[in-house]
Parts: C-alpha cells; sequence; structure tokens
C-alpha cells in the first residue's frame, strides 16, 4: 500500500477511535530519562535569495515580532502569593462546584469528599502546566528546525523569533511550576509520541503542519480555556502574553501553508490530511491525564467513562478542536481528497468548527483593532 492511503488503524495503532484500553495501553515506559533523543534526516536549505518581504504577509509578521518580545522575568508579577488549595476551591466554586453537573452514584468517586477533591485539582493543575511546558519544548524544538529547513528567507527570519518565543514559553511555565504548585509530571506518552512523528519527519511542511497548525492551534484554544477558568492574577496574566505570541505562531503556520499547499497533488494533500487527523487524535487521548490517575491509585478505565459526562469536561475536548478546524479548512486539508478529513473530524464531532474565524483572519482583524 502506498504510504499515502494508510488506514485509520495503520494511523493511530488501533481500530476505534473510542477504544479507552487502547488509548491507556500507550504508557511512558521511561519516567527517569532525562536526555531523549530522535533522530532526523532533513535537508538544512541556504537561500541566495535574500529579498526581504518577497512573502508580504510573513514579513509583516517579523516586524510585529519583534516589537512584541517581552521579558519572562520582569514582565510578569512574580512576587503574587499562590495558595494551590485555595485556588482550586476558589475555581470549583466559580465553575459551579466539584463535579457538577454529572451523576457520580455508584462511582469510583461517589464516597469523595472536598479532601479528594482538592488533591484531585491540585494534581491536574500540576499535570496539566507540565504537559504545557513539555509542549512548549517541542515548539522551541520544532521551530528551530523550521529556521534550517524552510527556503524562503521572510520564513526563516520569522521563524527566528518564534525560537526567542517558545524558549520564553518553556522558560515562564517551568518557573511557575517550580516557585507556585507542588510537582512536576514526565510527558505525557501520546504527547511525546505526536512530538516525535513531528520532530522525524523530514519534509519541512510537516513540521509546520504538526506544530504550528495542530499542536499550538491545540494550545491556543487551551490556554483561552484556562484564562477564561482561572481566578489566578499570575497566571491570567502569564496566559495572556503566552497566547499573543501564540496567535501570531499559529497565522505563522498557516500564511507558509496555504502558498505551498496550492501546488500539491492530491496525494500529497492525503498524506497531510493522515497527519492532521492522527495528531488531532494523539492531543485528544492526552488529556484522559492517565498520569494524574496513576498517582492518585486510581484506575483510569474507571475514571475516564465517569468523566466524559461531566459537561465542564465535555465542552472543554470540543473546544480544543476550536482552532484546528478551521485553520485545516482555510489551508483546503477539509475537502481534499473527497472529503478525507472533513469525514474524520465529523467522526471526532469537531466539524462543527469549520465556520468559525481562522487563526490568519483573526490575527489580521486583532492587527486592525490594535
Ligand atoms: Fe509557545
Ligand atoms: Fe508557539
Amino acid at each position: 500500500m502506498s504510504e499515502g492511503m494508510r488506514e485509520t488503524s495503520e494511523i493511530i495503532d488501533r481500530n476505534e477511535v473510542n477504544d479507552l484500553e487502547a488509548i491507556l495501553s500507550v504508557v511512558n515506559t521511561d519516567q527517569d530519562e532525562l536526555i531523549h533523543t530522535v533522530h532526523s534526516n532533513y535537508d538544512t536549505i541556504f537561500t541566495w535569495d535574500y529579498e526581504k518581504g518577497a512573502r508580504p504577509r510573513l514579513a509583516k509578521l517579523y516586524e510585529k515580532a519583534k516589537s512584541a518580545q517581552w521579558n519572562a522575568e520582569t514582565d510578569l508579577p512574580w512576587s503574587t502569593l499562590v495558595d494551590q488549595e485555595q485556588l482550586v476551591v476558589a475555581n470549583a466554586v466559580a465553575n459551579g462546584g466539584f463535579g457538577s453537573g454529572a451523576d457520580l452514584s455508584g462511582t469510583p468517586f461517589a464516597k469523595w469528599g472536598d479532601k479528594e477533591w482538592v488533591r484531585l485539582g491540585v494534581e491536574s493543575q500540576n499535570w496539566t502546566l507540565s504537559q504545557f511546558m513539555h509542549g512548549e519544548q517541542g515548539a522551541l524544538v520544532c521551530t528551530a528546525k523550521i529556521v534550517e529547513s524552510v527556503p524562503w528567507i521572510d520564513a526563516k527570519y520569522y521563524a527566528a523569533t518564534q525560537v526567542m518565543d517558545e524558549a520564553r514559553h518553556v522558560e515562564v511555565f517551568s518557573k511557575y511550576l517550580d516557585d507556585k504548585l507542588s510537582g512536576h509530571y514526565p510527558i505525557n506518552a501520546h504527547l511525546r509520541l505526536l512530538l516525535d512523528d513531528i520532530i522525524a519527519d523530514s519534509r519541512w511542511d510537516m513540521t509546520y503542519l504538526g506544530m504550528q497548525i495542530m499542536v499550538e492551534g491545540l494550545a491556543l484554544a487551551a490556554f483561552g480555556f484556562m484564562y477564561q477558568m482561572t481566578t489566578e492574577p499570575l497566571l491570567k496574566q502569564l496566559l495572556r502574553y503566552v497566547m499573543s505570541d501564540e496567535a501570531r505562531h499559529v497565522a505563522f503556520g498557516v500564511i507558509s501553508l496555504q502558498e505551498y499547499y496550492q501546488q500539491l497533488s492530491t496525494a500529497e494533500l492525503r498524506e497531510r490530511q493522515e497527519f492532521a487527523f492522527e495528531a488531532a487524535v494523539r492531543m485528544r487521548d492526552r488529556f484522559l491525564q492517565q498520569e494524574v490517575w496513576e498517582r492518585l491509585g486510581m484506575d483510569a478505565k474507571d475514571v475516564v467513562p465517569v468523566l466524559m459526562q461531566v459537561p465542564e469536561r465535555q465542552m472543554f475536548q470540543t473546544m480544543l478542536f476550536s482552532k484546528i478546524v478551521p485553520n485545516c479548512k482555510k489551508l483546503g486539508l477539509l475537502d481534499a481528497a473527497d472529503g478525507w478529513l472533513r469525514q474524520r473530524f465529523t467522526e471526532l464531532g469537531v466539524i462543527t468548527f469549520e465556520d468559525w474565524a481562522d487563526t490568519g483572519e483573526e490575527y489580521d482583524s486583532l492587527q486592525a483593532v490594535g
């Protein structure tokens, strides 16, 4: 079978996209590793065409990025006192109380009191911010790779500013975890598989698709959700700074790939669709936060089906795709190859976002106002 026409089961290593047992069987087997090596065979490209502004939208983004740099050490109110347990309670109260909206009788949560819910909230936050930090390192590495592999000078310039942005993002999440929270988690196995796949691919546009469109598109939505939900002022401000960078990063991906994808064949586009689908499923899988259940001594198989009934949780899972789907549409990936990706996103229940604003558009309108 040609590489460009894989069955769903080959792409995601299981027949049924919601097979919980198969999802949970993917675990991080080396939690103590300090260095993780991914081999990649790609061409490093020099260009002798130095004409700046040959791609005006990228050139504009580069100018904007230069003036939007901030300093993680001095621009955020690090002296803010954060009482993590109190915060978990405050967030729960602001959002309707612990486990609200779900019937917990007969589940492992039935006997839970405030103490257990607070512990879960604390661990969830440690886990979430840890995964953000690991994802940010993925972005740092991917963007450095784009500097080397993209053939256009305007894109190399822009990507260089993003490398600095991502260094700052790793720095702020790491500092927040160390100074304000109560423990780290190793990288989630699904997230690591995805980052490994993105890095290992030799084609420069796949780095963009995996990182700028999929991972950063999801991050932008997840940060936005957390920004709305949290009552902690330092985290709120930190997220606001990071999000303003991320919107630019996703726009960088949309603008670059829009041009490149116009000249790809249907078979080549189908490969991009498969890659996007694989990334979507891996990112959805990671949000089951299986490492948290393990740390709490609970069986994820008992817990996850219950949590999936919580309305806030369902909304969160779906909202994660609110940037990805319109951006894939903008790139022509939804409907190429007889709508293969449209069908997959329909099965995942996220196709409803297709007519939301794409990040290129959104970014332009933000600039027009501000
Ligand atoms: Fe980032
Ligand atoms: Fe980013």
